[in-house]
């Protein structure tokens, strides 16, 4: 089974494409919302989230595991390999590369929580293209919480989108980079709003690539009719007040019924 895990539905984006291309494996996903928003807190705290999150998915037999989450990856993931060498992990950062590649203006705009800014991994992301591209950041707080609300079109959403957008686009960036996974579901909204010239990049589908490139690269796909007869989607949460929530969204999402399951970690 693949394993995966977000501070809470955001990842589900990276979700939606890794079935697509795996309709084959079961997926256990696990949504953290007992501590959720990641990026308001400090990578120490968020590391050790991660570090927890990542025994239990071991424990129920994950053979990869995909941090659907920028901020965790960005707080975690050379400690993830380091502490479970044994487990391939496939990690997430904002999509600078494509951006600095695809830009006219030269300016690229990284829209990301407060925590995956701060981190060393993005300063590395950083310094490898300074030289190609300007690329301007914006810590936006605030929008992973109206996310978890499915709050996508209203004054407060659209107000906020504004505020973080615009200063990018002021500065001349045609490119946004959505930085964190929470915010692929404000991107239809956040097109609309900065228009059809402006490219904004999501990278759910190159996630997805990524994890079915590691499958194939050490021969992890599921081969047995028994092992894909368990063919089955299960989405945990670590708050059980969000439970149905988490579970509707994925349903509407995946288009397919999914198990939901509490999960309470020490
Ligand atoms: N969805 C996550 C990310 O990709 C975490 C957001 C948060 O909890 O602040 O960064």
């Amino acid at each position: 089974m693949l394993g995966m895990f977000d501070s809470g539905l955001g990842g589900l984006s990276v979700l939606r494409e890794i079935r697509k291309r795996e309709p084959h494996e079961k997926l256990l996903y696990l949504a953290d919302h007992a501590h959720c928003p990641y990026g308001t807190r400090t990578l120490v705290e968020i590391r050790s989230f991660a570090m927890q999150i990542t025994r239990w998915l071991c424990s129920e037999g994950a053979k990869l595991i995909a941090v659907a989450c920028n901020t965790a990856s960005a707080a975690a993931l050379h400690s993830l390999r380091e502490t479970f060498p044994s487990t391939p992990f496939i990690g997430m950062e904002p999509a600078v590369k494509p951006a600095v590649v695809n830009t006219t203006t030269g300016t690229v705009g990284v829209l990301a929580t407060e925590a995956t800014i701060k981190g060393k991994l993005f300063g590395e992301l950083l310094d490898r293209f300074a030289e190609d591209a300007t690329v301007l950041t914006q810590a936006c707080p605030g929008l992973v919480e109206l996310v978890e609300k499915e709050d996508y079109d209203s004054s407060q959403a659209r107000s906020l989108l504004r505020r973080y957008a615009q200063p990018l686009l002021d500065l001349g960036a045609d490119t946004l980079v959505l930085g964190c996974t929470h915010y692929s579901f404000l991107k239809t909204e956040l097109q609309e709003m900065v228009g059809p010239n402006i490219n904004i990049i999501d990278p759910a589908p190159a996630v997805a690539d990524q994890v079915s490139r590691v499958l194939t690269e050490k021969n992890l796909r599921s081969k047995s009719e028994l092992e894909q007869s368990d063919n089955l989607i299960v989405v945990c949460t670590t708050d059980l007040s969000h439970a149905t929530h988490l579970s509707r969204q994925a349903q509407s999402l995946l288009g397919e019924p999914v198990h939901l399951r509490a999960v309470e970690l020490d």
